[in-house]
């Protein structure tokens, strides 16, 4: 029989459907959960943001501006880019399917650091192209090993800094270093989506390295900082010959009305940031300082999320956790089945973590 779809999609597995928090605190016959599991910000949403969007929701009978002027225009100012290098997408997701349908054929292969963010395989896998994983050395990229593992057949190499799930980032000599060894036809795709959380600041940065390599095109979001995850929305900056590539393909309206006005307030938004980063910042020194306490270990990071090493197996922890309404990442999916990934909650929230997690150890303890 004829094969219905694309070989490439034939082999993809779908991303597991998660249940609403209502509905599964409905089966779990338990109310107030806490969700640690998807980095996002704990404070809320930019009331700046939240602002411009009620004073565009009349506006919605209207297509969006497909140009996102008044948005790439501020981030220009920002950023000390012209808007011709700048591209924004629905959420950072969008913009790295886009590179990969711009400039991936399907006998390509791509590189990419493992573990990391998920996505990239997968829409790597869907485009038909062959995903190389190289390696962690000790949670970090092995840039030298990712280097080395340059064909004639890499079009494209993935790099997020910092690293999701580990937290970890590259410093900006030995980026610029490795840069410098990337043959120009590759594409180097730097996913900074966590970047504004580092506190280190010898962190590489993909506005300091723009003119370092023709194809490097360097993402962010404002899904994380800005508290936007729900809305979709994310940029991008490259050349202005790859951003003119990128725009050839990316669907006219593709970041909508309400998504552009609030990205665009939330920019402005100083309060919101400041409150966020402190939220950040004291939450992780509480949370290492209770777990170098207990005695576990963890990856520090430079992000909003890090990851615990626990003694009974990530899966098992992650159910146990879940039925006391606490929800986190188990990592076992990313090859790493003894530990589980939490982003920093409120204050109130990190210690209700800690608690579960201490009943939980006892519990396992007693019961191995
Ligand atoms: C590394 C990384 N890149 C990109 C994203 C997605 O960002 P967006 O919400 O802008 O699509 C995430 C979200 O979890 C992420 O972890």
């Amino acid at each position: 029989m004829r094969r219905l779809t694309r070989q490439a999609i034939e082999d993809l597995v779908p991303y597991p459907p998660g249940k609403p928090i209502e509905e599964l605190e409905r089966e779990l016959g338990i109310s107030g959960s806490i969700k640690l599991a998807s980095n996002e910000n704990p404070i809320g949403p930019s009331p700046l943001a939240v602002q411009a969007i009620l004073d565009r929701v009349d506006s919605l009978n209207r297509y969006p501006d497909g140009s996102c002027y008044y948005l790439k225009k501020k981030l220009s100012g920002i950023l000390g880019l012209p808007q011709s290098r700048i591209i924004v997408g629905n959420g950072s997701n969008e913009l790295i399917e886009l590179t990969i349908r711009t400039f991936l054929e399907p006998e390509h292969e791509v590189i990419q650091a493992f573990p990391t963010f998920l996505v990239y395989q997968k829409i790597v896998s869907g485009a038909g192209g062959r995903m190389i994983s190289i390696p962690l050395s000790e949670f970090r990229i092995d840039l030298d090993a990712v280097s080395a593992a340059v064909t004639p057949q890499t079009k494209m190499i993935m790099i997020n800094n910092p690293n999701n799930p580990t937290g970890t980032a590259l410093g900006l000599d030995e980026m610029r270093d490795f840069l410098a060894d990337v043959p120009q036809d590759v594409v180097v795709v730097l996913d900074e989506a966590y970047i504004e959380f580092a506190s280190d600041e010898s962190i590489a940065n993909g506005l300091l390295l723009s003119d370092t390599h023709p194809l490097l095109i360097t993402m962010r979001t404002f899904s994380k900082l800005y508290g936007l995850a729900g809305l979709r929305i994310g940029y991008g900056f490259a050349s202005e010959e790859v951003v003119d590539y990128m725009n050839r393909v990316r669907q006219p309206f593709n970041a909508n009305t309400l998504a552009q006005a609030a990205a665009t307030a939330a920019l402005d938004d100083r309060e919101f940031v400041s409150r966020t980063l402190d939220v950040v910042r004291d939450g992780l020194a509480y949370l290492y300082g209770q777990l170098d306490d207990m005695g576990l270990p963890y990856v520090p990071s430079q992000t909003n999320f890090f990851l615990i090493k626990v003694p009974m197996g990530a899966d098992r922890l992650f159910k146990r956790m879940l039925r006391e309404g606490v929800i986190i990442r188990s990592m076992a999916s990313f090859g790493l089945p003894d530990y589980i990934r939490i982003n920093v909650g409120l204050p109130e929230e990190n210690k209700r973590f800690l608690l579960t997690l201490k009943d939980a150890l006892e519990e396992f303890e007693s019961t191995p």
